[in-house]
């Protein structure tokens, strides 16, 4: 069977789906690799390095999807709504399809994939499971995020992070507040700390609190309890307004106290929770910055401005989108291994086999045989459900 790997073409994308290190692997699953030439090379992988790896280069576009019975990306039309749809009519049907979708996002997006034939897999819809741990690509890319946000801050404030006593006197520590713990906070918890901030850190989960603690940080307690804060796969629940309301009065004043708040409270398929009002925003000293990790489903703060930075008041609040993509190498190398690990699941003795009874390939299956199989996402946009399980599955 043959994987091909297109070139990202959503605008400033650096990232490429597979890097030359897997080329053996996935030899090793009787999987051979097309490359699109120059995939690789915004995020330092060259064609030659794919050569030498073993696999073939194709200088066109629309020659490596025509050849490829599996096509890997890393946005895929769905999470790519600026060019994605270019690669519509490069499908042919029984082609398999894996990356990011946006499965949540439009189901009109997912009906013209299904009605393609192709059968696709959303990469956002891993279980978080340990067995599925090495094919998160979620985490892999919240892991880089995370990071990234934290130096954009460190760059941006107009003071160092770490404590210095010096012969001009001392310099006191940044002040570091990062709400939402999930892999990305925690990854900023673990950032800013290395940079030698005084971090704080707040989520509704209480679970976190011990994580927190554990990097260094100070778990911030807010007299306000989450109903069922987490759900069974252990992501936040939405809370009602009332609580959203005095979750902002308590969190006012913490917010005032730090020179950096980075944000990344997020609901999956929900809006993101405001957390910072624009009054509370306002309070900030001036220089002060904010993160805001959430921009692109619409921002924990309400004077994110998303893909934007923008300067309100001498506080600076920065939306950017996929910061994973400013540090390429890396995030392709973690993509990369993620499918790779799923490929191993999907592919035996060079054979494509859907397996339905696996969790993995159900709950990520989205595509199949013309229609949207996936159970959760019919449910998410009150589709009709299949008639029979085993039609779903043919
Ligand atoms: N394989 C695995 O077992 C696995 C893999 C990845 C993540 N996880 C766990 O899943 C959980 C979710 O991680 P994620 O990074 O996907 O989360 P996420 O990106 O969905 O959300 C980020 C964080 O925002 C928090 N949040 C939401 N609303 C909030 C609000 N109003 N106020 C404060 N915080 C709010 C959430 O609790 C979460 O911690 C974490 O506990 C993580 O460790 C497990």
């Amino acid at each position: 069977m043959i994987v091909g790997v297109p070139r990202e073409s959503f605008p400033g994308e650096r990232r490429v789906a597979l890097v030359p290190a897997v080329i053996p692997t996935l030899a090793k699953a009787g999987l051979e690799v097309v490359v699109e030439a120059g995939a690789g090379a915004e995020a330092g992988y060259l064609d030659a390095d794919y050569g030498a790896k073993g696999a073939k280069i194709i200088p066109d576009r629309a020659e490596v999807f025509r050849v490829a019975d599996i096509v890997t990306q890393v946005l895929c039309y769905g999470s790519n709504d600026r060019t994605g749809k270019a690669d519509v009519p490069l499908f042919h049907s029984g082609q398999v399809l894996m990356g990011f979708l946006r499965p949540l996002g439009s189901a009109e997006t997912i009906q013209e994939i299904a009605s393609k034939g192709v059968t696709s897999f959303s990469i956002e819809l891993m279980p978080r499971t340990t067995r599925a741990q090495s094919m998160d690509a979620l985490s892999s890319m919240a892991t880089i995020s995370g990071y990234k946000a934290v130096l954009v801050a460190a760059d941006t404030l107009p003071k160092m992070f770490p404590m210095l006593t010096t012969a001009a006197g001392t310099l006191t520590p940044a002040r570091v507040l990062i709400l939402g713990v999930g892999v990305a906070g925690l990854q900023a918890i673990a950032t800013a700390r290395r940079l030698g901030a005084v971090v704080s850190a707040y989520d509704l989960r209480p679970a976190v609190k011990e994580q927190v603690q554990s990097l260094g940080a100070r778990f911030v307690e807010l007299a306000v309890e989450a109903k069922d804060a987490q759900d069974a796969r252990g992501y936040a629940t939405q809370q009602d307004e009332a609580f959203y309301r005095r979750q902002r009065e308590l969190l006012g004043k913490v917010i005032a106290e730090h020179d950096v708040v980075i944000t990344a409270a997020v609901v999956p398929g929900k809006k993101s929770p405001v957390l910072v009002t624009k009054e509370m925003a306002e309070g900030m000293a001036p220089g002060s910055i904010l993160v805001d990790l959430a921009a692109e489903r619409g921002g924990n703060c309400e004077l994110t401005q998303p893909g934007e930075k923008i300067v309100h008041n001498g506080v600076t609040i920065i939306g950017w989108f996929n910061l994973a993509s400013t540090v390429p190498y890396h995030a392709s190398q973690m993509y990369a291994k993620n499918l790779t690990t799923f490929l191993q699941l999907l592919v035996k003795e060079g054979k494509f086999q859907l397996n339905t009874k696996d969790d993995i390939i159900r709950e990520t299956l989205l595509t199949h045989g013309g229609e949207v199989v996936n159970a959760r996402l019919r449910e998410f946009f009150s589709m009709p459900a299949l008639a029979t399980k085993e039609e779903a599955q043919k």
